[in-house]
């Protein structure tokens, strides 16, 4: 059945608390400065893969990892950040499994277990929550 014109649209999921940053500047392997750059195709991918989840995307010029080529970051309010690098202009899903994953970890770390393999493979840093460093 079609959905009527004056039909209340599908409510907006919320936010998870986990968010993607992607930085749409990272060139490809042949460092080419073509448009649109291969970190531009990410983040649309990742924008796409998170449509109707609740995970917010957003892009940005330069995270400063550019020697581990595509580069996004997935960030948490309460839990622990992560910055990735070697990634392809084709792991939004991956993106955004992981984003879910930590969103949904009660003790506010990407579970390894069910993470992609490009989030594992491609890990540069993990940061903790400035809160944590406060209780200690
Ligand atoms: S240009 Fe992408 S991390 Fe610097």
């Amino acid at each position: 059945m079609l959905p009527r014109d004056d039909a209340p649209a599908e409510p907006a999921p919320e936010p998870l608390s986990a968010r993607i940053v992607v930085c749409s500047s990272c060139r490809g392997p042949d460092g080419a400065d073509a448009r649109p750059r291969p970190g531009e195709r990410l983040a649309a991918a990742a924008a796409q893969a998170a449509a109707g989840t609740g995970v917010r995307v957003s892009a940005v010029e330069c995270l400063g990892n550019c020697k581990r080529r595509l580069s996004a970051a997935v960030l948490s309010q309460t839990g622990w950040s992560y910055v990735f690098g070697d990634l392809s202009d084709e792991s939004g899903p991956d993106l955004v499994l992981g984003a879910r994953l930590l969103s949904e970890a009660a003790d506010g770390i990407m579970p390894w277990r069910g993470r992609p393999d490009c989030l594992k493979r491609g890990l540069v840093a993990r940061i903790p929550p400035a809160s944590i460093l406060d209780e200690t």
